[in-house]
Formats: C-alpha cells, sequence, structure tokens
C-alpha cells in the first residue's frame, strides 16, 4: 500500500504551466509613451517595477506629517536605474543595425551597457577612470563580456573621448547623450504616479550628469499631459560638494566626493537640467561627503535599505533642506544604485565593528555577544 500526504479530496493538481505573465520590462508596460514598433527587436532584463518604500525615520526627521518614500532603483537587473535608459538604448542600436556600443562611465552605466549589449549580441566598450569605480560595478563589467578600458583620466575626458570616437568610429554611443536613454529612463517617474495614483510634491535625486533629473522631469511632464497626475513635483537636485558645477555654476576641473559614481565635474545635461530647475521651480544643493555618509548609514541600520553612497545624496540633500519642506508634503527620494556595487565604502564606513579572532566554542561566542 502506498501512503500517500493527501487524502484523495486534498490532492493538489498540476498547475498548467504557466503563460509568461507578470511584469514584461519596462518597453512592453510603457510601450504607449516609448518611441517603438512592433518591429522593434526588444532586449530586455524585465526592467522596471522597482518598489517605491516608505522610510519613516527618515520622515520622523523632518515631522510635519511629511510622507516620505524612496524610489529603489537598485533593485533593477544589474543594480541600477541605468537598465531603464539602457533597455531602451540598446533596444534601438539593434534596430539600427549597430554592431557594438561604447560609453564612458563611472561604473554604473558600463554595467547596463554591457549587460544589454551582450544580451542583445553587440561588442561593448567602456571606458573608466582607472582607480575610481567601486569594485562590484568593474566586475559587472568584466563578468557581461565588455571590453573594459581604464584611463588615467576622469570621466568628463573619458566622455569627450567616447563623443569623439562614435562620431568617428562604428560605434553607438549610449551615454545619457543619446536620447532613447532618457526616454527609457524616464519611465521611473511614470512608476512613482502609477503607485501614488499623483506626482509628489518633491522629488528628491542626486546630479551627476544630470540625465536622471532630466528624464524624470520628463516624465512627469508626459503623465501630466495624459492626465495620469494632477500636479508636477519640485525638483530638488543634489550633487556631492566637490563636483558641484551646477551649484558653483561652472564646471570643476578635478571633481571629488567618495560618493564615485556622482564624480562630475562638467555634466553633459547641463542647460537642461537648469531647465528642469527652473520649470518645475526646483533648486539643486550640495551635500558634503560626511552629509551622504550619514544618511547611506541611516538608510541601512534604521530602514534596512542598501544603497550606494551616491544614492544616498538624495536623502542627504533632503535631511539638509528639511525645514523648506512643506507640511504634509509627500516626498520621493531616489536611491539610484544597490548598496552591493561598492562593498569598500561599506565596510570602511559602517560604525559597526567586526568582531574577529573568536574561539570556536559556544562560550566564547556567548561572551563576544555580551551574555
Ligand atoms: N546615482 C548613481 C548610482 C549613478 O551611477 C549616477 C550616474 C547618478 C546617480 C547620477 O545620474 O548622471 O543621470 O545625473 N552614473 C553615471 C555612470 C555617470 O557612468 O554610471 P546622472
Amino acid at each position: 500500500m502506498t501512503l500517500s500526504l493527501f487524502p484523495s479530496s486534498q490532492t493538489p493538481t498540476a498547475r498548467p504551466a504557466a503563460a509568461p505573465s507578470g511584469w514584461r520590462g519596462l518597453i512592453e508596460e510603457y510601450r504607449q509613451f516609448l518611441p517603438v514598433t512592433d518591429a522593434t527587436p526588444v532586449v530586455t532584463l524585465r526592467e522596471g517595477n522597482t518598489p517605491l518604500i516608505p522610510v519613516p525615520s527618515i520622515a520622523a526627521e523632518i515631522g510635519k506629517q511629511v510622507q516620505v518614500f524612496v524610489k529603489y532603483d537598485g533593485l533593477n537587473p544589474t543594480g541600477s536605474f541605468k537598465d531603464r535608459g539602457m533597455t531602451m538604448a540598446i533596444t534601438k542600436a539593434k534596430e539600427a543595425g549597430a554592431k557594438a556600443v561604447i560609453c564612458a562611465s563611472t561604473g554604473n552605466t558600463s554595467a547596463a551597457a554591457a549587460a544589454y549589449a551582450r544580451r542583445g549580441g553587440m561588442r561593448a566598450f567602456v571606458l573608466i577612470p582607472d582607480g575610481y569605480v567601486a569594485l562590484g560595478k568593474l566586475a559587472q563589467a568584466l563578468v557581461y563580456g565588455a571590453e573594459v578600458l581604464a584611463i588615467e583620466g576622469n570621466f568628463d575626458q573619458a566622455l569627450k573621448i567616447v563623443r569623439e570616437m562614435a562620431e568617428t568610429y562604428p560605434v553607438t554611443l549610449v551615454n545619457s547623450v543619446n536620447p532613447y536613454r532618457l526616454e527609457g529612463q524616464k519611465t521611473a517617474a511614470f512608476e512613482v504616479v502609477d503607485v501614488l495614483g499623483d506626482a509628489p510634491d518633491w522629488l528628491c535625486i542626486p546630479v551627476g550628469n544630470a540625465g536622471n533629473i532630466s528624464a524624470y522631469w520628463m516624465g512627469f511632464c508626459e503623465y501630466h499631459q495624459h492626465q495620469r497626475c494632477q500636479k508636477l513635483p519640485r525638483m530638488m537636485g543634489f550633487q556631492a560638494a566637490g563636483a558641484a558645477p551646477l551649484i558653483s555654476g561652472h564646471a570643476v576641473e578635478h571633481p571629488e566626493t567618495l560618493a564615485t559614481a556622482i564624480r562630475i565635474g562638467n555634466p553633459a545635461n547641463w542647460e537642461r537640467a537648469i531647465a528642469v530647475k527652473d520649470a518645475s521651480q526646483g533648486a539643486f544643493n550640495p551635500v558634503t561627503d560626511d552629509e551622504i555618509i550619514a544618511a547611506y548609514r541611516m538608510l541601512a541600520s534604521q530602514e534596512g535599505i542598501f544603497c550606494e553612497p551616491a544614492s544616498a545624496a538624495s536623502v542627504a540633500g533632503l535631511l539638509k533642506v528639511k525645514d523648506q519642506v512643506p507640511a504634509g508634503a509627500t516626498v520621493v527620494c531616489v536611491l539610484t544604485g544597490n548598496g552591493l556595487k561598492d562593498p569598500d565604502a561599506a565596510i570602511k564606513h559602517s560604525e559597526n565593528p567586526l568582531k574577529q579572532g573568536i574561539q570556536p566554542h559556544l562560550e566564547a561566542v556567548a561572551k563576544a555577544m555580551g551574555f
């Protein structure tokens, strides 16, 4: 006699093979808002649909019945918001018959370009500033199969080279000067509105090359035109104090910040960013590395959200200008990249000591635990 685990009436029936369903990637989900046709060969890793997470401890710092959320774009397939732009840029490059793409990068763009280009059957060339790309991002670019060229210069110099390169050689530029990048990235604003039911009052965002702030604004404006939201947010951009050209009004020749992702002295989307600030009645403010790290630690140790240092600039900035937040406002801070991208920063800046040298015995462990 065979023993059944289930009485016959409860025998589980085989489920039919699930049809592909769920989130199909942002090009499919927002197709009507994007420059694609039925013939466009979509290259996707099902990016987008990242969570909007309430952060009550940050809200409590502000008080005034303010609601604060983070848009955790570090949960995209390669761990940053760049996947949104890259699914579009690589899809359009493939549609145009490109065989190779190129970008300059502080790390995240190179990881995303590598993943999507290889998935689309293209070569990916990436120029990075030697010694200033977080370890996780470098690892990604290499393992995804990019051809990684480390230059003895900074991001701004690398961007200048790849722009010229793309004019002369058969490689498609996929930095945010490629308009399809911003088209893809604007979908993050759509997602925010789809969850909140309207635009937030404030959108706080780290600014480097200023592509993302421009893309968010495009997204909010398009949704507003389609009556998907009733209001538009004030766009609050934050730059690292050592790399803050949009605040000083002039290019920074030697940008410096531990937030290497936004270590940029001459943003490619400079005019666009100023136009966004003006149109939205927003503001740009600097945040110091110490303020960035304080917000970075707070997000991780009080909210359970691990972002990379550059991403924490949005929360650091919000806390810096908290007196200006209107009572009862809804605020969204964009967390652009995953904390795992930069393990060196995490270990270096954690206040939490690693307890080592513990003997492998119950008593020794209990003692180390403080019992
Ligand atoms: N946050 C992260 C984690 C980034 O990687 C970047 C840009 C930004 C914010 C700023 O976005 O340039 O659109 O203003 N990283 C680029 C790169 C430069 O090469 O990965 P932006």
